[in-house]
C-alpha cells in the first residue's frame, strides 16, 4: 500500500508515530516557510504541516502543488496546539508534520466546485461526473447506498431469501413504459426487450420452487424523466411463496423500520406503518401517495354549499362534480397577493378560479362568496370543513379527478410553506385496496392499474364481467413522504383468470400466448399462490439522504433528456454495425444532427 493509515483515522493516539498518507489536495495555504495542506481521501481530512527549516526538499514540493494534486506524504503525527485543535473534524487533535511528499500525480483546475460551499450547476456536475463524486455529499450518498444495499441483502438472507439473477436481454414485460429494445444480430429483424422489471422472471422463479426470492435488479423503462425517475433504474426486487397480503407488509414493514435506523439518521414517523385504502387516500388527499407527516385532509361540502346560490358551486354539482375544501390553517389574514398565488397555483392545475372564505380571529367571515349563503349556512359550512378561527377555506368545485389535482397541489404548497413538513421524518404508509383496472380515455380501454399479473381480491371475480371498475386488487404500494417507494401485489396463480385479464386488458389470445406463453405454460405445472414487491432503491436511498432527486444518489444518472453527458451516450453508430444488426435508419434521421448540444462551460 502506498499508505499506511487513512486521512480520517489518526488522532491523538498515534502522537510520535511515523505514517504515509495519500490523497488528493483538499485546500493549501502558504504562509512563507510553512506551508499547510489539507490532504483528503474517502475517510476524511487530515491537516500536513510542511516546515521548510525541517524539511527542505517537501516544502518545494508542497509550494507547487495545487488542488486537487495527488500526493504521498511521509511525517511524524504531532499534537495540535490547543488553540489549533479543531473539534469539528475527527482529526482536529493532530497534524503530520510532513518530512517528504511525492507527487504522484499533478491536476489541472477542476472546472467544478469540489470543495467550496458553492455547487456547479448540474449540467457541468454531470458533464463531469467523476470529479463531482469526489465531493463529500456524494461520497456519502454513494457509502448510504452502499450500506443500504448491504443492509438488504443480509436481513434478507437471514429470513431465508436467495438472490438469484434474471437476465437483461429478455422479452417485454409491461410496467406502463416502453420499452428499450436491442437488435439481435444473429436473428435478423428481431429485438431482445430489456426488463422493465423481472416481473415475470420472479414470478416464473416461484414455479420453480424457490419459494423466497429476492434481487437488487436493475430495470429499464423508456418514459418521461422527473426528478424521482430514471430510465434505468434499480429495484429490491422480492417474491415470496405460499403468503398473503399481510405476510409481505409485515416482513416489508419490518426491513424498512430496521433499515431505516440503521443506515439513516432520519426519524421514523410510525412503526408499524398505518394502512389507508386507495378510495380514502384519494378522497382525502387528492393522490394514492399521500405525504401523511402532515394532516390538511379535504372535506367534501357538496351538501351544504348547495344550500347556497353560489353559481360555480352550484354548477360543479349539476355537472356530475363536488365541492370539496382544505383548511389553510392560520392563514385568514393572507393578503390579496397571497392568495392570489394560491390561486394561481389553482389554475395551473386546472381549477377556474379559487373560491376561499377567511375565518377571522374574532370568528367573523371575510369572503366574496359570502353573500350567496345565509348566515347558517356559511357556519355549518366552517364548522364542516374544520376551520378555527384565523384559518383560510380553499374551495375545489369541479370534478373530483380535477379538485383532486387542485387540492392536492394546494394541500402540498401549504405543507411546504407553512412548513409542516419535517426534513428529519420519514413517515411511510401503506397504500391498500387499488382497483384492478384503470380507465384509460385515449385508447378508450382498461388498463391494469398495477400490471397484468396482479390479482382481483377473490370475492371480486365475479365482478370481472359485470362491473370491471368495481374490482379492487390484492395491490398494495408503499409511500414515503409523498412519493411511492414500493409496489407489488399477490399474483394470478391461475392459467384461466390470467387469460381472463389479457382479454378484458385487449391483449387478444394470440398475443398474449405470442408474449406470456411461457408465464401461462408454467401456470399448468404446479404453480403455487404467490406474491412479492418491488422497493424502488433510488428513491428510498435519495428520502434517507434528504437529497431532493434520484440523481444525486445514483454515481452516474442520466441527465433530464436521458442522455449520458459526460460520456456522450446515446451516440451514432458505424454503418459497419448497423448493417451488421439490419438495421436502416428512417429517411431524414441523422444520428450527427439530433446529438446533445455542448454543454456550457
Ligand atoms: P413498480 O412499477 O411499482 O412495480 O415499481 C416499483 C418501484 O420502483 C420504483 N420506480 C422507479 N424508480 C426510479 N425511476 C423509475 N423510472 C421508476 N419506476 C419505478 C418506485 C416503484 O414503487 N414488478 C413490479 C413490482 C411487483 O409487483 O413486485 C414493479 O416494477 O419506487
Ligand atoms: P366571481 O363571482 O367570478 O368573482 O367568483 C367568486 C370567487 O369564486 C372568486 O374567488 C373566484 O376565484 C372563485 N371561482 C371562480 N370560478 C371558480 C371555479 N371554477 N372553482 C372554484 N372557484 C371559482
Amino acid at each position: 500500500m502506498l499508505k499506511t493509515h487513512t486521512c480520517g483515522e489518526l488522532t491523538k493516539e498515534q502522537v510520535g508515530q511515523p505514517v504515509t498518507l495519500a490523497g488528493w489536495v483538499n485546500k493549501r495555504r502558504s504562509f512563507g516557510n510553512l506551508i499547510f495542506i489539507d490532504l483528503r481521501d474517502r475517510w476524511g481530512v487530515t491537516q500536513v504541516v510542511v516546515d521548510a527549516q525541517g524539511a527542505p526538499e517537501a516544502h518545494e514540493t508542497a509550494d507547487s502543488a495545487r488542488s486537487e494534486y495527488v500526493l504521498q506524504i511521509a511525517g511524524e503525527v504531532s499534537a495540535r496546539s490547543e488553540d489549533t485543535v479543531n473539534p469539528n473534524m475527527p482529526t482536529g487533535e493532530i497534524e503530520v508534520l510532513a518530512s517528504s511528499i511525492v507527487v504522484l500525480n499533478a491536476a489541472k483546475t477542476p472546472p467544478i466546485e469540489i470543495t467550496g460551499e458553492k455547487e456547479s450547476n448540474e449540467a457541468l456536475r454531470l458533464r463531469y461526473r467523476y470529479l463531482d463524486l469526489r465531493r463529500a455529499r456524494m461520497q456519502r450518498n454513494m457509502k448510504l447506498r452502499h450500506d443500504t444495499t448491504l443492509f438488504m441483502r443480509n436481513f434478507l438472507s437471514q429470513r431465508g431469501f436467495i438472490e438469484i439473477e434474471t437476465p437483461i436481454l429478455f422479452k417485454t414485460t409491461p410496467e406502463g413504459a416502453r420499452d428499450y429494445l436491442v437488435p439481435s444480430r444473429v436473428h435478423p429483424g428481431r429485438f431482445y426487450a430489456l426488463p422493465q422489471s423481472p416481473q415475470q422472471l420472479k414470478q416464473l422463479l416461484m414455479v420453480s420452487g424457490y419459494e423466497r426470492y429476492f434481487q437488487i435488479a436493475r430495470c429499464f423503462r423508456d418514459e418521461d424523466q422527473r426528478g424521482d425517475r430514471q430510465p434505468e433504474f434499480t429495484q429490491l426486487d422480492m417474491e415470496m411463496s405460499f403468503v398473503e397480503r399481510d405476510d409481505v407488509l409485515d416482513l416489508l414493514t419490518e426491513l424498512m423500520t430496521e433499515m431505516v435506523q440503521t443506515v439513516s439518521d432520519k426519524r421514523l414517523t410510525h412503526s408499524p406503518f398505518p394502512r389507508i385504502s386507495y378510495a380514502e387516500a384519494v378522497e382525502k388527499y387528492g393522490t394514492d401517495r399521500p405525504d401523511l407527516r402532515f394532516g390538511l385532509a379535504f372535506t367534501d361540502v357538496s351538501e351544504i354549499v348547495k344550500r347556497g346560490s353560489f353559481k360555480v358551486f352550484n354548477g360543479a354539482i349539476e355537472n356530475g362534480g363536488r365541492v370539496r375544501t382544505v383548511v389553510a390553517p392560520g392563514c385568514a389574514g393572507y393578503s390579496r397577493k397571497q392568495i392570489g398565488e394560491l390561486e394561481a397555483i389553482a389554475k395551473e392545475n386546472g381549477a377556474g378560479g379559487l373560491a376561499t372564505v377567511a375565518v377571522q380571529d374574532d370568528g367573523t367571515i371575510k369572503s366574496s362568496i359570502a353573500k350567496f349563503f345565509e348566515d347558517g349556512v356559511m357556519a355549518e359550512l366552517v364548522k364542516a370543513a374544520g376551520a378555527e378561527p384565523g384559518d383560510l377555506i380553499l374551495f375545489g368545485a369541479d370534478s373530483d379527478a380535477i379538485t383532486n389535482e387542485v387540492l392536492g397541489a394546494l394541500r402540498g404548497h401549504l405543507g411546504q410553506t407553512l412548513e409542516l413538513t419535517d426534513p428529519e421524518e420519514l413517515c411511510f404508509v401503506w397504500v391498500i385496496d387499488f382497483p384492478l383496472f384503470e380507465w384509460n380515455e385515449d385508447e378508450e380501454r382498461w388498463d391494469p392499474s398495477h400490471h397484468p399479473f396482479t390479482s382481483p381480491k377473490p370475492e371480486h371475480i365475479d365482478l370481472l364481467d359485470s362491473d370491471p371498475a368495481a374490482v379492487l386488487s390484492n395491490q398494495y404500494d408503499l409511500v414515503c413522504n409523498g412519493y411511492e417507494v414500493a409496489g407489488g401485489s399477490i399474483r394470478i396463480h391461475d392459467r384461466t383468470v390470467q387469460e381472463k385479464i389479457f382479454s378484458l386488458i385487449n391483449i387478444p389470445d394470440d398475443v398474449a400466448r405470442e408474449r406470456f406463453g411461457h408465464l401461462l405454460d408454467a401456470f399448468e405445472y404446479g404453480a403455487p399462490p404467490h406474491g412479492g414487491i418491488a422497493p424502488g432503491l433510488d428513491r428510498l436511498v435519495m428520502l434517507m439522504a434528504g437529497e431532493p432527486n434520484i440523481r444525486e444518489v445514483i454515481a452516474f444518472p442520466k441527465n433530464q433528456r436521458a442522455s449520458d453527458t459526460m460520456a456522450g451516450a446515446p451516440t451514432a453508430v458505424e454503418q459497419a454495425q448497423l448493417d451488421e444488426l439490419h438495421i436502416q435508419l428512417g429517411e431524414g434521421v441523422d444520428p450527427y444532427e439530433s446529438e446533445e448540444p455542448p454543454e456550457s462551460e
